[in-house]
């Protein structure tokens, strides 16, 4: 048929293989294909036709890469109208993900048949897109209206089993051989003489909803979408799956795709996409690096990061050694651990016999003794150069030869902590972001030393345990928390200047980040930024600069934990509330600084607080310790819960147009200062260039 899509006759089943590495992917060329076997198929001696993939999956969606470029025939639609009026069965027979596009193209099939280890999905959602061929008018006519609208809406896959059983897919087979199974599950569809089984024959009752289901859903929708139009478009398609004739939903379901994919928003993640799998590429070391064995771990420090790691290892089944320095230490860190998996079982998601073998893999020792037999060791007690280097000088002293040593420092010098050892060539950093067992980033931080199969083991065994990898140089704070200074500084700049606190973590809120940063400070509490900035000596001496942090910290106002900082509390839902004292004690503190106090926009506050994050971005690019600024993008989203919509603060300065970003950074250089305000070289040269963040990733090779 076509390089990608073959068709042969065995026996009396037409059997259309897609073979288009490494998802089987919906490229042009691959529509074409089946389009032309199924064609074939109606003229010969077949009695019934099975579409199924070589390769690990079933069609994992349209090819993304297409989007935003000029169409090309034949669309999908035509595709999967062949499909659907076949004279003869099609069969879907579905192994590894049929996602997008590719479960689309399996429900305009006549029957679904999985193996036992496949998943169905409709992950558009997550690219900010709709499902664009039919997945919103053929699944609620199989499932119904509220079980469509919580697939599509969360994009989240549904194992075969779950699926059977909602109807999206007819038959689980006996085991993972897709072909030979569908092939005898077809026989027996032609022998029982089964009907073509069209969704688009199936009816919904509008009565079977309540009048207001879908302003409820839209509601619901908007408090979780941050920035997001795609929910809200997914209601309107299922609200035409009810109310309008399949053809004309579908032809909504069309426009609302067509509207989506030109969108910025969509365009945002779309580039997350690509950037999360980019991210975990080293552009030095080679890709088939062969890779260290990984079987036990080792956690020096059960506290609040320690505990968490050690959950990502024993969720993935790895055996977990947790060293901490009394029993005490020992019994409190597994106290917390069955804490938070006793929260995710009560939550419905994980079944208490699995949590009991997850915790059976974690087990507490106070010697390095039992260490010895180790893989890997990540280390996380207090935040204290000296302590880390006597850490990693015992662990040299104890560890086989090849174990991994990290660190999950999040300011110390790696390279400092690997001089500490004989082989610092295995030593590196692994940084976590709190709540470990939740937080997806992981930076991997390369030492001068770090050997390259160090690094290629820790990507894949940060992807192993569900965390999108993005590889930092050596410096203070590596990428993302070296980026926020400026980001904390400015919010509390803006309070002198004239805002509440309301006001400025609204506008960042507005913007889509999950929480403002001064509401963020109280929950992580006040005097953690307070402690931390009395040991830096680096600071200018300016009585601006954090003026209302310190102060209300020297209040006893240490946040959410005291009930009162830069908001007060309620004690007992703590929801957040403005405080007059505190808008009181800003307008004094700005007058006693001569500080005019004016009115200032939500544009401004977003500038203010974001444009110095990406004018350090531009600087941890130019002296290499990011390699990509779509790394930096990755750090944002998956670390800090930068809006995902906004495609991260490079993305989001390009999307500005760097010009903008440069000049405005040169005026507040003008208004506040050099020392806050000194632009960037590099966002200088792009902005004269007129380039973008994304060109320089391309032109460097790194893209
Ligand atoms: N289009 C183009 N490239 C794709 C792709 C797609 N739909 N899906 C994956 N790829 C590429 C990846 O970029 C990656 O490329 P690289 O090796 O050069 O980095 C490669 O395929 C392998 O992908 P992963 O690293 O993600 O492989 P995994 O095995 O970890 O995961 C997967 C496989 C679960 C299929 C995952 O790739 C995935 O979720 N893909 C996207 C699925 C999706 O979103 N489909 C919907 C597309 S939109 C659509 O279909 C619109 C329709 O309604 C009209
Ligand atoms: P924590 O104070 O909650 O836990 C540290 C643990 O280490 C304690 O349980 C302590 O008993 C143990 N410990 C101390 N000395 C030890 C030793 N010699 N041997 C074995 N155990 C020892 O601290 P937290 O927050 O877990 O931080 C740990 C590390 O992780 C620090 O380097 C920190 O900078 C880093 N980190 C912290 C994040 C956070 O949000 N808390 C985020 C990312 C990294």
């Amino acid at each position: 048929m076509s390089e990608v899509v073959s068709y042969e006759l065995r026996e009396n089943i037409g059997v259309i293989l897609v073979n288009n590495p490494p998802v089987n992917a919906l490229a042009q060329e691959v529509r074409l294909g089946i389009l032309n076997a199924v064609n074939a198929a109606q003229e010969d001696a077949s009695q019934a036709i099975v579409l199924a993939c070589e390769g690990r999956t079933f069609i994992a969606g349209a090819d993304i890469t297409e989007f935003g470029k000029p169409p090309k025939d034949p669309g999908l639609p035509e595709v999967l109208t062949a499909i659907e009026n076949s004279s003869k069965p099609v069969v879907a027979a579905i192994h590894g993900t049929a996602l997008g596009g590719g479960f689309e193209v399996a429900l305009a099939c006549h029957y679904r048949c999985a193996s036992p280890s496949a998943k169905v999905g409709l992950p558009e959602v997550k690219l900010g897109l709709l499902p664009g061929a039919g997945g919103t008018q053929r699944v609620p006519r199989i499932t119904g209206v509220q079980a469509a609208l919580d697939m599509i809406t969360s994009g989240n896959p549904i194992r075969a089993v779950k699926a059977n059983a909602m109807g999206l897919v007819d038959e689980v087979l006996a085991d993972e051989d897709v072909v030979g199974g569908a092939s005898e599950y077809t026989k027996g569809l032609i022998e029982a003489g089964a009907p073509l089984k069209r969704i688009r024959d199936i009816t919904i009752d509008p009565s079977s909803l309540e009048p207001d289901f879908f302003d409820n859903a839209r509601k619901q929708l908007a408090r979780r979408a941050r920035g997001q139009i795609a929910q809200d478009r997914i209601v309107s398609c299922l609200e035409a799956a009810v109310n309008l004739p399949i053809d004309e939903g579908l032809e909504r379901e069309r426009e609302l795709f067509r509207e989506l994919v030109v969108s910025p928003e969509s365009a945002a993640m779309r580039h997350i996409f690509f950037a999360e799998r980019q991210a975990a590429k080293i552009k030095d070391v080679a890709k088939d690096t062969p890779l260290r064995p990984i079987e036990k771990v080792a956690v020096i420090g059960g506290g609040t990061m320690g505990g968490g790691i050690a959950m990502c290892f024993a969720n993935v089944g790895i055996p977990v050694v947790l060293l901490e320095i009394n029993d005490e230490a020992i019994g409190r860190g597994m106290g917390i651990i069955r804490k938070n998996y006793t929260i995710t079982v009560q939550k419905g998601k994980l079944a208490e016999d699995r949590m009991e073998e997850r915790i059976g893999l974690i087990s507490g020792t106070t010697s390095y003794d039992d260490i010895r037999d180790v893989d890997m060791v990540i280390e996380a007690v207090f935040e204290n150069l000296d302590l880390k280097k006597e850490v990693f000088g015992k662990l040299d002293t104890v560890c086989k030869p090849g174990c991994i040593l990290a660190t999950n420092t999040s300011y110390q010098d790696v390279d400092a902590i690997a001089e500490a050892t004989s082989r610092p060539k295995d030593v590196v950093g692994m940084h976590f972001f709190s709540p470990a067992n939740v937080m997806k980033l992981l930076e991997v931080v390369r030492g001068a030393a770090t050997a390259d199969d160090v690094l290629a083991t820790v990507m894949q065994i940060g992807k192993k345990i569900g965390k999108v990898c993005a590889l930092s140089g050596v410096c203070y704070g590596f990428i993302g928390n070296r980026m926020l200074g400026g980001y904390g500084r400015e919010a509390q700049m803006l309070l002198l200047d004239g805002c509440t606190p309301a006001q400025v973590d609204g506008a960042l809120e507005a913007f889509g980040m999950a929480m403002g940063p001064l509401a963020m400070g109280d929950l992580a509490g006040l005097d953690v930024g307070y402690k931390a900035r009395q040991a830096r000596t680096d600071l200018p001496d300016d009585p601006k600069l954090y003026r209302m942090g310190t102060l209300l910290v020297e209040m006893g106002r240490h946040g959410q934990k005291t009930g009162t900082g830069f908001y007060k509390y309620d004690p007992e839902t703590r929801k957040r509330m403005s405080d007059p004292e505190v808008e009181a004690l800003i307008i004094e503190e700005a007058g006693k600084m001569d500080i005019e106090q004016r009115e200032i926009s939500n544009d401004e506050i977003i500038a203010r607080c974001f444009y110095p994050l990406i004018n350090e971005g531009a600087k941890i690019l130019e002296e290499g310790i990011a390699q990509r600024a779509s790394d930096i993008d990755v750090v944002y989203i998956y670390g800090y819960a930068f809006p995902v919509a906004k495609g991260g603060p490079m993305h989001y300065a390009d999307s500005v147009g760097l010009k903008n970003v440069y000049d405005k950074i040169c005026e507040y250089r003008d208004c506040y200062g050099e020392e806050y305000w000194q632009p960037a070289p590099l966002l200088k040269q792009l902005a004269e260039e007129g380039k973008s963040f994304a060109q320089w990733d391309a032109e460097s090779g790194v893209a």
